[in-house]
């Protein structure tokens, strides 16, 4: 009865995660925490910052190379978008490809079901499938696309996200969920000149400071926290023996602070890591997508070879030498 409703409601997966991310050695929260609805609004205002080239360039790319894309892959497939969101780059594949069918995977039905209503009113008579699922493990596709072949659809560097091994992981199951015979395009960002990456990642306007922040307003707001938010800053640095950017939350000095009644503490200059983006070189990107079973059939880049999509084919099992 004493107990604050908000407790009751939290995810306890979200409670389990920061209880033990913050009680490692090496103190970490998963990514996916930061992206509440404040934390995807925040998201939403990062991919249109001037520093932000990644949404941008991506864009240029589809808008560019969607034809290109429907002429190796053929029209009429079923396109299967992986983690949906609110893509607004999924109409200028899907205009060029011509899809029969539409099949949004996202763990958020919510978010899933509003953006399938929009994506809806631009294309007439096209069916759309939306599976409230997590990609991670193997997705059932609807009967209805059984027979068509399939054009898997995983935009923005996400992938990005996911340290090699469960990179590897997650694309060996978007194979067994597309099958044989299917394709994937994939949006992966290289690496490049580490100062523009940490303008990517550090923006001048501090939203990207505000969007990992936001965690630490979500874990007070949802795990009875004690946070003392104004005591930590963003950082963003480039790890390259890793490849990849990684956000952080430094204590600005010693902090105390209980999280659902479980006590912390965090000495100045320690820091709460909260997300990794990984960046992929050309040979890299082949690499990682060959682990999988993925041949890449076409890349495509921007000019100053920013950003990177990649058109990969399932490659049946074979008798390797
Ligand atoms: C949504 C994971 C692709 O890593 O670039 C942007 C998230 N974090 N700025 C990325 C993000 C900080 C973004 N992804």
């Amino acid at each position: 009865m004493d107990v604050p409703r908000q407790i009751l409601d939290a995810d306890p997966a979200f409670r389990a995660d920061v209880l033990a991310g913050l009680a490692a050695p090496i103190p970490a929260i998963p990514a996916r925490w930061l992206y509440d609805r404040r934390g995807s609004e925040l998201f939403e205002a990062i991919t249109d910052l001037p520093e932000y080239y990644l949404t941008r360039t991506e864009r240029g790319l589809l808008e560019r190379h969607s034809p290109d894309v429907a002429r190796i892959v053929g029209k009429g497939d079923a396109v299967v978008e992986f983690g949906s969101g609110s893509s607004a780059k999924t109409p200028i594949l899907l205009r060029a490809v011509e899809p029969s069918a539409y099949v949004p995977i996202d763990i958020s039905g919510e978010f899933l079901r509003d953006s399938a209503a929009d994506l809806q009113e631009g294309f007439d008579g096209l069916p759309i499938y939306p599976i409230e699922a997590d990609f991670m493990q193997p997705v059932a596709l609807p009967r209805e696309v059984a027979a068509l072949s399939k054009l898997g659809f995983f935009p923005g560097s996400t992938i990005g996200n996911l340290v090699a091994r469960t990179a590897v992981d997650l694309l060996r199951t978007m194979k067994e969920t597309l099958g044989v015979g299917a394709w994937l395009l994939i949006g992966m960002d290289r690496i490049k000149d580490p100062e523009l990456l940490i303008r990517a990642y550090d923006d001048a306007a501090g939203v990207t400071a505000e969007f990992n922040l936001n965690l630490l307003h979500r874990i007070n707001a949802e795990l009875d926290g004690t946070v003392p938010v104004d005591a930590f800053r963003h950082r963003a640095i480039w790890n390259d023996r890793m490849s990849r950017i990684e956000m952080h939350l430094e204590a600005q000095r010693d902090v105390e602070f209980t999280v659902s009644g479980t006590p912390f503490s965090f000495r100045t200059g320690s820091t709460i890591h909260t997300e990794n983006s990984h960046k992929y070189g050309m040979r890299d990107a082949r690499l990682l997508l060959r682990a999988a079973g993925w041949g890449v059939a076409h890349e495509w880049t921007d000019e100053a070879d920013q950003f990177a999509l990649i058109l990969a084919e399932a490659e049946a099992p074979r008798f390797a030498p």
